[in-house]
């Protein structure tokens, strides 16, 4: 199952959590508390800005809103991504994230 660790911006907070299932990187940083801050939780704001310092190859490829927002901040991924939109697949795998803003 993929595993997932959330660092806050200075590397302070990490908070590693279990996603037997995969999905929304938003619903686990809910339900973990994970120290990543997040306002519109629809792709505009750009808070919930992520680097994807490991196993990127577990999230599933962006969609379309998601990909506007990156260009925007001038962010590529599969390096950066937003945490309201990304989604992990099922399946196994070690990822870690850092926020890019204050939680
Ligand atoms: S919370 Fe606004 S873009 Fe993700």
């Amino acid at each position: 199952m993929p595993i997932v660790t959330f660092e806050s911006s200075d590397g302070a907070i990490k908070k590693t959590v279990a996603a037997p299932n995969g999905g929304a990187l938003a619903d686990l940083c809910d339900d973990h508390e994970a120290p990543i801050p997040f306002s519109c939780r629809s792709a505009s704001c750009a808070t919930c800005h992520i680097e994807i310092l490991e196993g990127a190859e577990a999230l599933l490829p962006p969609e379309d809103e998601e990909l506007d927002v990156l260009d925007a901040i001038d962010a590529k991924p599969p390096k950066y991504r937003l945490a309201c939109c990304a989604k992990l697949k099922a399946g196994a795998g070690t990822v870690r994230v850092r926020a890019q803003n204050e939680y």
